[in-house]
């Protein structure tokens, strides 16, 4: 195994080249950039820039293993900064991620991670509290992780801060529901209830952002198309190898979606007036893989490893996030063209200019309040 990943890290190490970055400069979005006039309490009436605080729960995909490394060796480094829901290296014009964008409408958002660590350094993870190597059963911890975190620190007003807190889960869960008895998607949806669970229980005015789960038939694609994927891709995804070629990956990605989607429309979270959860489908139907001009996998969008997200592949992943945050439910993109680094970023609507939520979507009259 070591010999072949020295093969291979010496391949990519030539392949890899130079690292792209994707920025939005110019970013406005006149007329609902402020925040409210007065802080909101109802969690369908919150505006970007009403958001104080940011978390976040996940695998190596929010740790950011990778994303700026030039070679296997640097799949290891947590790449914090730069992670599509959280990081807060560079600013919008030069780096997109959720973090950046909602620093422009609020200068003084708190959470946003920097740089290179794991969960446990402070200063670079802030309240990112996802940990690499994660399936859904680690979540709850991580949730409890993060609640303490947001408990303790004096910078957070607990009570009155709008928090926003963003969970993408599933990858590791997925690659190893071919052999284990207890990656099934029910289970994995019990795991996903107990972690937002404790975060409703603990967290006044909290907003939830579930990434859906992408269908990973799309590694299959690549597989077909690049030898050298298709071999890490089996080292770090076995349900994906040659050894489980009758594991249909496809099915139990969108059974692990629909799960996801369950939980939404359950509504079990609209309990409270200050609390809500959103499914963020942006990734659910996205089965093709970035593409360059001429027809080849775009390895720029990945890590060295060809699984990972580098940074140009994280900023690109985000827009699909932001956009789906300002898109009302049923009418929330379910594809992204990783090809085309030119998709728009969008601007809240002026006639609903909130985090779009389940309830705001089906009507926002009813959540109207005045803007600064
Ligand atoms: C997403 O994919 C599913 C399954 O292939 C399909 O039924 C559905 O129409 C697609 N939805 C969108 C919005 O692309
Ligand atoms: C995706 O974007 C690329 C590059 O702009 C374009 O060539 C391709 O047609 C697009 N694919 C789809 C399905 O829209």
């Amino acid at each position: 195994m070591k010999t072949v990943l020295a093969l291979i890290l010496a391949i990519v190490g030539v392949v890899s080249g130079d690292l792209k970055d994707l920025g939005y400069p110019n970013y406005n979005c006149p007329g609902v950039m402020g925040p409210s006039a007065t802080v909101p309490t109802n969690a369908h009436s919150v505006r970007p820039a009403d958001i104080k605080v940011i978390g976040a729960l996940g695998d190596s995909l929010t740790a950011g293993n990778g994303a700026a490394a030039t070679n296997l060796d640097g799949m290891r480094y947590e790449y914090r900064g730069l992670a599509f829901p959280i990081g807060g290296d560079k600013n919008l014009d030069t780096h997109v991620t959720l973090a950046n964008v909602l620093l422009k409408y609020n200068s003084k958002l708190f959470g946003q991670s920097h740089g290179i660590g794991t969960q446990t350094m402070w200063s670079q993870a802030q309240l990112n509290a996802a940990v690499s190597g994660s399936t859904s059963s680690n979540l709850a911890s991580q949730a409890l992780d993060l609640v303490h975190k947001i408990q303790t620190h004096p910078q957070i007003d607990i009570q009155n801060d709008w928090k926003l807190i963003h969970i993408f889960i599933g990858g590791n869960d997925v690659c190893a529901a071919c052999y284990s008895h207890t990656e099934t998607p029910q289970i994995w949806q019990d795991n996903i209830k107990k972690a937002i669970q404790i975060l409703h229980d603990n967290l006044p005015r909290t907003i939830v952002s579930l990434t859906g789960l992408f269908d990973m038939v799309i590694l299959r694609t690549i597989d077909a198309a690049n030898d050298l994927c298709k071999v890490i891709h089996g080292i770090e995804c076995k349900c994906d190898s040659e050894g489980y070629p009758n594991f249909d990956i496809e099915a139990v990605s969108r059974a692990f979606q629909a799960k996801q989607m369950e939980l939404q429309t359950s509504g079990i979270y609209d309990d409270r007036t200050d609390f809500t959860l959103i499914v963020q489908p942006f990734l659910f139907n996205t089965t093709q893989p970035p593409k360059t001009a001429d027809g080849q996998i775009d390895l720029t969008f990945f890590a060295p490893d060809c699984f990972h997200f580098s940074q140009y592949g994280h900023a690109l992943v985000a827009k699909g996030l932001w956009n789906n945050m300002v898109q009302p439910v049923g009418a929330k993109t379910m594809a992204m063209n990783y090809s085309d680094p030119t998709t728009a970023l969008l601007c809240p609507s002026a006639s609903c200019p909130f985090i779009r939520t389940t309830k705001n979507s089906a009507s926002c009259a009813h959540y109207l309040t005045p803007g600064m």
